[in-house]
């Protein structure tokens, strides 16, 4: 027998479906009128590559670090002026990291199964959040105030550290909402960043920037944070891959304010990419001592124990300033946070609108593993990133 709560929730219902019918209409009157930014094809074909290939390539000398490095100092120039992604640049110094590695590789008599092991990314440029504190880069969060001072970081946070000490070469940073406190990549020191795949909507937040140049092709691999979807939101709208860790595994030394000794926190970094094949060998990098918690090697490999698919949000990328009206739908990603579990945001092809969608695999405290191995099956299955542009 129907109960009153019965008839409550179907009330909910058609309130809930009246109030996303009318936003949808408000801002598709607004935004529809005005023309997407179309953005240019890549003129080299490694833009497009994982990480984990392009370092293959430069350590057994088919590619130079520095031909690779121009190339997507270059892609970022080209494309930035749409996407509004980069926020501070070292192209010329990343330049000049890459010599040192064609230089070093031309000299060394490591093996190249040596190479692999120690430097997996040796050569390979990336990119991280500006709240994530680089040398000599800029580290506002978006805050007035702390541009005014001008604010750099001092030193490298673990994250970059660890990235660099295994061979990347950081060539930029990129936009925030302020803070990292909004679902949408907008402050008013940089302004808004935008959604490759449609410029009219949010890119999504907080690693925002990060995920609409992956997705573009400005950058091989990103470094992401994640305290309440940061990671997996951005790379669910933009159609790439963002893994939140099992939580207290990876240094939190520099995200923001936070000094590393934190006992214990929801905030967990995690590697951003195209290409599911990346995300082993990227966490491995990024929880450094600790790999040994984890059971990477056993990732392409499914154990006896499971995986949730859960949806990686309720709608395609919103409109910008849409997602004001429905504040509450980053508890999709958060719940995962609040239970510090690990959780893969997995591109799955595209909305009648033609925006990413995808799935979250989340598995169990220190099971990233199995969240990476599904990655890869899925992209095997589904076809995975596919470019915001026209591609031969
Ligand atoms: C390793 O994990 C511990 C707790 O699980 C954490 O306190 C420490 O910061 C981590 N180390 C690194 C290098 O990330
Ligand atoms: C953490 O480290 C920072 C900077 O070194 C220090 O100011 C702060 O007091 C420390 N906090 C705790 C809880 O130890």
């Amino acid at each position: 027998m129907a109960t009153w709560i019965d008839y409550l929730i179907v009330f909910l219902r058609i309130v809930r479906f009246c109030v996303d019918y009318v936003v949808d209409l408000i801002f598709s009157l607004i935004y529809d009128r005005r023309p997407k930014a179309v953005i240019p094809p890549i003129d080299k074909p490694f833009l497009a590559y994982s990480g984990t290939k392009l370092a293959k390539l430069i350590r057994t000398k088919q590619l130079t670090s520095e031909e690779v490095t121009r190339a997507f100092a270059e892609r970022c120039r080209q494309i930035n002026s749409i996407l509004n992604a980069i926020v501070d640049e070292r192209f010329d110094d990343a330049i000049q990291d890459a010599k040192k590695v064609d230089e070093f590789l031309a000299t060394t008599d490591m093996s190249e199964s040596e190479l692999a092991a120690s430097k997996p990314f040796l050569g390979v440029p990336f990119t991280s959040k500006e709240s994530t504190e680089a040398e000599g880069m800029s580290f506002t969060f978006g805050i007035i105030s702390r541009k005014i001072q001008d604010m750099k970081g001092a030193v490298d946070s673990n994250v970059v550290n660890l990235l660099k000490q295994r061979g990347g070469i950081l060539i930029a940073v990129t936009n925030v909402p302020e803070l990292n406190l909004w679902c949408e990549t907008r402050n008013n020191v940089f302004g808004q960043t935008v959604n490759c795949y449609d410029s009219r909507r949010t890119t999504g937040g907080s690693s925002g920037g990060e995920a609409t140049l992956l997705a573009a092709c400005g950058s091989a691999i990103g470094i992401g944070t994640d305290v309440g979807g940061s990671t997996r939101m951005p790379a669910y709208y933009c159609g790439i891959y963002g893994h939140k860790p099992t939580a207290d595994l990876i240094s939190t030394k520099g995200l923001t304010f936070r000094a590393g000794n934190e006992t214990t926190t929801m905030v967990a970094a995690g590697p951003m990419s195209r290409h599911a094949e990346d995300l082993v060998p990227f966490l491995d990098v990024l929880v450094g001592e600790n790999r040994s918690k984890l059971k990477l090697n056993d990732a392409d490999l499914l154990g006896d124990d499971g995986v949730l698919l859960f949806p990686s949000g309720p709608r395609e990328a919103p409109y910008h300033y849409e997602s004001f009206l429905r504040p509450y739908n980053f508890a999709y990603w958060g719940i995962f946070n609040a239970l510090k579990i690990p959780a893969t945001n997995v591109p799955m092809g595209f909305s009648k609108n033609g925006l990413p969608i995808g799935l979250q695999v989340v598995a169990g405290p220190y099971n990233d593993h199995l969240c990476l191995a599904v990655a890869r099956e899925l992209e095997k299955e589904f076809g995975g990133w596919v470019p915001p542009f026209i591609s031969n």
